[in-house]
């Protein structure tokens, strides 16, 4: 049973690291350098995790990394689980229902994605304020375990007003730009064709992607405090005259690594305490 797997998965890790966790990073394409930032770090990988899926794509590692960063104890995915790898959503959304049962109140999740708004730049990072799931699929569908979380969740601040203002206070601190916007979660692997792109404008999207809203979605449901954050790695199909490379996301993830790296310690060194 779920459940069962969930608290099976936890235990495991609970023998093995030297603190509680009480902040989650899920970090995205490229942005796993943050990981490396945790020190005294206890390191899984995903395979000796109990019921643990497998990460199978280029640029993301897949482990557990567990420690301190900026004075908190945080655990971190080093890859995530992505729906077009073949995942149930059930599946993609078990890291985060685990470090729910590890204590986690805080769940900070990052990822790369494609701009839709034309005042956004490749390279810019974005506060994510809410989504549209256009996944066409759920992580809540099926009965609700009712220990998990309710029937019918909220979802009205899927992202925490707070956390978002906090974000933003950060950014101006480092005197980092940076965008506030619209998460669009598309199933992928393929990136969308220039008509979608437009249509996603129409629809109040600022960012696309292949990840997230699951996470998000149960997060929710488990009711943990949500923080997002994009790094635009490329302008979304059709904006410029020239094609999408997971290469170009990559490399764009690398070149704003140390923006990245010191947003995200700064947020999480000056974290409002959860009320
Ligand atoms: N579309 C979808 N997913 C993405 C993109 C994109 O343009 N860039 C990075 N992830």
């Amino acid at each position: 049973m779920y459940i069962e797997e969930i608290k099976q998965a936890a235990a495991y890790l609970n023998d093995r690291l030297q603190h509680q966790p009480t902040t989650g990073l899920i970090l995205g394409s490229g942005l796993g350098v943050l990981a490396d930032e945790i020190t005294d770090p206890v390191v899984i990988p995903y395979g000796d995790i109990p019921h643990f899926p497998q990460s199978t794509v280029a640029g993301h590692k897949g482990q557990l990394v567990a420690g301190t960063l900026e004075g908190r104890h945080v655990i971190a995915m080093q890859g995530r689980f992505h729906y077009y790898e073949g995942y149930s959503m059930k599946q993609v959304t078990f890291p985060v229902r685990v470090m729910k049962e590890l204590g986690v109140e805080t769940l900070i999740v990052t990822n790369a994605a494609g701009g839709i708004n034309v005042t956004f730049e490749a390279g810019n990072l974005m506060v994510i304020t809410d989504h549209i799931n256009q996944m066409g699929d759920n992580p809540l569908l099926g009965a609700n375990e009712e220990a998990l979380g309710e029937r019918f969740p909220d979802m009205s601040q899927a992202y925490d007003r707070e956390l978002i203002e906090h974000a933003n206070r950060c950014a101006e601190h480092l005197s980092l730009t940076v965008q506030n916007g619209v998460y669009v979660g598309n199933t992928g692997p393929a990136y969308e064709t220039a008509a979608e792109i437009r249509m996603l404008r129409t629809l109040g999207g600022d960012a696309v992607g292949m990840s997230t809203v699951p996470e998000v979605v149960a997060a929710n449901h488990a009711h943990m405090r949500v923080l997002g954050i994009s790094c635009i790695s490329n302008m979304a199909a059709g904006i410029l005259d020239q094609p999408l490379t997971h290469d170009e996301v990559i490399e764009t993830t690398a070149q704003v690594r140390e923006d990245f790296l010191g947003f995200v310690k700064h947020i999480v060194n000056t974290l409002p305490e959860k009320y």
